[in-house]
């Protein structure tokens, strides 16, 4: 049975998953950078791997119960993501290809979201809703690729959700926080709704609830609107996207997806025109080295990798420039 060892490092996260052939997680740790103020700094975030990728090595095999010369196929996160997280990643995974002398299979983050979800909830060509920090997208198969068919015009919800949150200055992150203050409201405050085909933009949700919390407006109402407008944007996009590609699954990926408000609004929407609604526990909605490694183990069946010399990161990946050939 292959054994597949999967790096994650696109972000914040640092993470190792091992899966097998039959889709069974052996191991999935994670490090995670943190920032008491302010953003992710890249290159702060690359030194923060460095110093704990041989300690989430060395947990990930003990979990696993195996030892190094029991992997047969090493993957890595290649893009979309910062290039120094990335190279990272990429560096240990040069390193193991070459001591167990095996090929690598570069994997696409966004994808490896998608796929993980297929695997635990059983879902069979779903549309993925992906709300992370820097990401947000509707992606879906057609036509061979996995293609994005909306997405933020600006920022992603997560990263608007921190920003507004740090702005009123409950901390970060901002999610968690601001999901516990919405749930003492139920006071909807207008706020603008800003929708355009399949794609969504938050920027001028972000000043308008910034001017409104100047002005001396309730946080726990502007939290509770908050949810209320940018997961109502976030779901009429998922469904047009369901309805033009009459897909009947919808999956939910990303930390954001972590929330219990959008999580119903979601459900409720799928209910309505019967379709099938999936969301993995939150371990696998975060960022996670068991979706590196799951997609690894697919493309390596489908003989897609790359001697450990050739491999490289591409930090703009866009997921449709990626060959599918595990599903074809
Ligand atoms: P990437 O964008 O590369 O996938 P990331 O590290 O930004 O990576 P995640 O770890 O998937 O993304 O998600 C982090 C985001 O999820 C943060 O913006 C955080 O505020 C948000 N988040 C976490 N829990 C909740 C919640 N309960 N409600 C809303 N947002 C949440
Ligand atoms: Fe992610």
């Amino acid at each position: 049975m292959k054994i597949c060892l999967g790096i994650e490092s696109t972000a914040h996260t640092f993470g190792i998953g091992i899966v097998d052939e039959k889709g069974n997680i052996l191991a999935n740790v994670k490090e995670v950078y943190t920032t008491k103020q302010g953003g992710i700094v890249p290159l702060e975030a690359a030194e923060h791997h460095e110093k704990v990728k041989e300690k989430v090595l060395k947990l990930a095999l003990e979990k696993a119960g195996i030892k190094l010369d029991d992997i047969n196929v090493v993957s890595f996160s290649q893009g979309p993501g910062l290039a120094p997280c990335l190279l990272k990643g990429l560096f240990l995974a040069k390193k193991l290809g070459k001591e167990l002398s095996i090929d690598l299979v570069p994997v696409n983050h966004c994808i490896a979201h998608l796929e993980i979800g297929k695997l635990l909830c059983k879902a069979k060509d779903p549309v993925m809703l992906y709300v992370s920090g820097a990401n947000t997208q509707v992606i879906s198969y057609a036509s061979k690729r996995y293609r994005v068919f909306g997405e933020t015009l600006d920022i992603g919800v997560g990263n608007f959700i921190d920003s507004f949150a740090r702005y009123c200055g409950i901390g970060f992150p901002g999610g968690p926080k601001i999901e516990e203050l919405a749930k003492k409201s139920k006071n909807l405050v207008e706020l603008p709704y800003s929708v355009k085909g399949m794609d969504v933009a938050f920027s001028g949700l972000l000043t308008n609830l910034k001017q409104k919390y100047d002005k001396g407006y309730k946080l726990s109402d502007l939290a509770f609107s908050l949810q209320e407008y940018a997961f109502a944007m976030l779901t009429e996009v998922s469904e047009r996207a369901m309805a033009f590609l009459r897909k009947e699954e919808l999956l939910l990926a990303g930390g954001v997806a972590c929330n219990k408000r959008l999580q119903e609004m979601c459900k409720i929407m799928c209910k309505e025109r019967n379709a099938k609604f999936f969301c993995p526990p939150n371990e696998f909605l975060v960022d996670n080295g068991a979706m590196i490694a799951w997609l690894g183990l697919l493309m390596f069946k489908a003989n897609q990798k790359v001697k450990a010399d050739e491999a490289d990161i591409a930090p703009y990946q866009r997921s449709d420039e990626v060959k599918v050939s595990w599903l074809n």
